[in-house]
């Protein structure tokens, strides 16, 4: 299936090939993998969809996706030629049983290689398509079955999702993806914190006063106003990219850097943290909703006027306090926060260390703020570490707070693959490490839910921002009752 050289032979369908995570992400990502000579000369690439397509319009639409996706001068004529061939495409509804022989046709039974079924698609159809793989004896045991975020809206339809899955399915054949995981940085984290021996002795409620996670976007909703109208910030971006960061930063040291010692260790930071209910939600959440305004210089409307529904109620900006209940982190909070139309496309985890016990210099203590660790997770991939120095100069000794820097694109000058590269590839490979098991999507949504019930119970609607703001004041408020303010400079 593998070559030594890392080259890999893949039959991978591609359900929902029309759609805009396919055409966007997954077709570009396979180019570039293909371009580095990841895909053996028999690797091929089916899209299927409803809508009735020659091969030729297929292959269009995705020399089209190519041409708006790829990264500035990563096209190359010669793996498009390539790729083109590997490209073919099949009519194809989920809901109809027949359809799935046409597929059977397609497919290399035999289990000579590896058969991805990637489903692009609407949660409501991972079980069918299960099931009906199942029912036409395609669920190999060379298969591998890929779902896509959000595996449901509650921890009801999760459950309900992840056994129509795992009936057909076992684990470890199927792959849940949290791009956030295939981000170069995000896996970072681990290296930060486990490759080096400098940071896991402070990395407690000791030193460590507070942790603040921005996930910030400038973009509206795009063309997803259905389904975002329906999910909001919360279910959209907390209960997975933020959690999914927290558990990186508050997890023990796993006992070996495999799947399941790490996702063990992830399950226990979500299952200690502090449920928030219906008396905590007004002091612990803040939700947001964009009101028209600019972002970078341009005018754009509101998000009730984007999605036409001049009465929705659905958050595009969310703030939680999370407190991890365990002997690591008691008294610690870990803010949240996310939102559409902010200033800035900007993501970075805030580590905040304590004030120093007491100050031996007269006259500086105002001077003298407290150590930072800021890691940026895009754009400008980083860390720095913010330290007091002493400005230089004879006379009296003058403090100012300096960074140490580091930027990965200085110093590894490398391409970032994009994190669907990585996640495709490592399907492939059969490495589950960056996907969520069941157990914590599960877990993660038992920790949202209670949120998302406080809110209705308190019948609040969102508060409104403009938008390229940084969202409603009372997020300001919400972290200054601590005491404590936003990381605004993000440098
Ligand atoms: P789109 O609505 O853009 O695409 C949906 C695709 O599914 C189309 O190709 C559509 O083609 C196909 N489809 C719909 N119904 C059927 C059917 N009955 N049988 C076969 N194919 C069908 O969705 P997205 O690409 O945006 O999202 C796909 C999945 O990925 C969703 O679960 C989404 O939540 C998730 N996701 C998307 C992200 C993104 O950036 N877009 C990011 C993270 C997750 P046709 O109508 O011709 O059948
Ligand atoms: C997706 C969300 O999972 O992540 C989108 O559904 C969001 O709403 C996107 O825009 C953000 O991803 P990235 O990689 O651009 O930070």
């Amino acid at each position: 299936m593998a070559n030594p050289g890392g080259s890999f032979s893949f039959d991978i369908v591609v359900f929902g090939a029309t759609g805009d995570l396919s055409l966007r992400k997954l077709l570009p990502a396979l180019f570039l993998r293909d371009a580095a000579g990841q895909l053996e000369p028999d690797a091929r690439i089916l899209g299927a969809a409803r809508q009735p397509l020659p091969q030729a319009e297929f292959r269009a639409l995705a020399a089209q996706a190519l041409d708006r996706h790829l990264p500035a001068g990563a096209f190359d004529k010669d793996v498009w030629a390539r790729f083109e061939a590997r490209l073919e495409y099949l009519a194809l509804d989920v809901e109809q049983p027949e359809d799935y022989a046409k597929l059977a046709k397609w497919l290399r039974l035999d289990c000579g290689q590896v058969t991805v079924y990637y489903l692009a698609v609407a949660p409501r159809f991972f079980g069918p398509i299960c099931r009906q793989l199942g029912a036409a004896g395609l669920n190999l045991p060379c298969a591998r079955v890929v779902l896509e975020k959000p595996i449901g809206k509650d921890s009801a339809s999760a459950k309900a999702i992840n056994d129509a899955v795992g009936a057909v399915f076992p684990e470890e054949q199927v792959f849940r993806i949290d791009h956030y995981l295939g981000k170069e940085t995000v896996q970072n984290l681990m290296a930060l914190r486990f490759a080096n021996s400098l940071f896991e002795p402070i990395w407690h409620r000791g030193v460590i006063d507070h942790v603040q996670m921005t996930v910030a976007e400038n973009i509206g909703v795009e063309k997803r106003g259905g389904y975002y109208d329906q999910s909001g910030a919360l279910r959209d971006m907390v209960q997975n990219h933020l959690l999914q960061l927290l558990c990186l930063v508050a997890m023990e040291p796993p006992v070996a850097f495999e799947a399941d010692a790490v996702r063990d260790e992830k399950l226990k930071v979500l299952q200690a943290l502090h449920r928030i209910g219906e008396r905590d939600v007004a002091i612990k959440t803040v939700r947001g909703q964009y009101s028209a305004g600019a972002v970078n210089g341009g005018a754009v409307p509101g998000y009730a006027e984007e999605v036409e529904r001049p009465e929705t109620s659905t958050e595009t900006f969310v703030v939680v306090k999370a407190e991890i209940e365990n002997w690591r982190w008691a008294g610690v909070p870990f803010y949240l926060r996310t939102g559409k139309r902010l200033p800035q496309r900007r993501s970075e985890i805030v580590i905040q260390f304590r004030p120093v016990p007491h100050l031996i210099f007269p006259g500086a203590s105002r001077d003298v703020v407290a150590n930072r660790l800021v890691i940026r997770l895009q754009p400008d991939e980083g860390i720095s570490l913010h330290m007091m120095a002493k400005v230089p100069g004879p006379g009296g000794l003058r403090l100012r707070q300096a960074p140490l820097n580091l930027s990965f694109a200085e110093t590894f000058q490398d391409r970032q693959p994009d994190a669907y590269e990585r996640l495709l590839m490592d399907v492939v490979r059969g490495n589950p490490m960056l996907f969520m098991r069941r157990d914590e999507v599960e877990a993660a949504w038992h920790w949202v839910e209670p949120i998302l019930a406080g809110w209705d119970a308190q019948g609040d609607a969102p508060k409104h921002y403009t938008a390229g703001s940084w969202g409603p004041s009372a997020a300001i408020g919400l972290i200054e009752r601590d005491g404590r303010t936003w990381h605004e400079d993000m440098r």
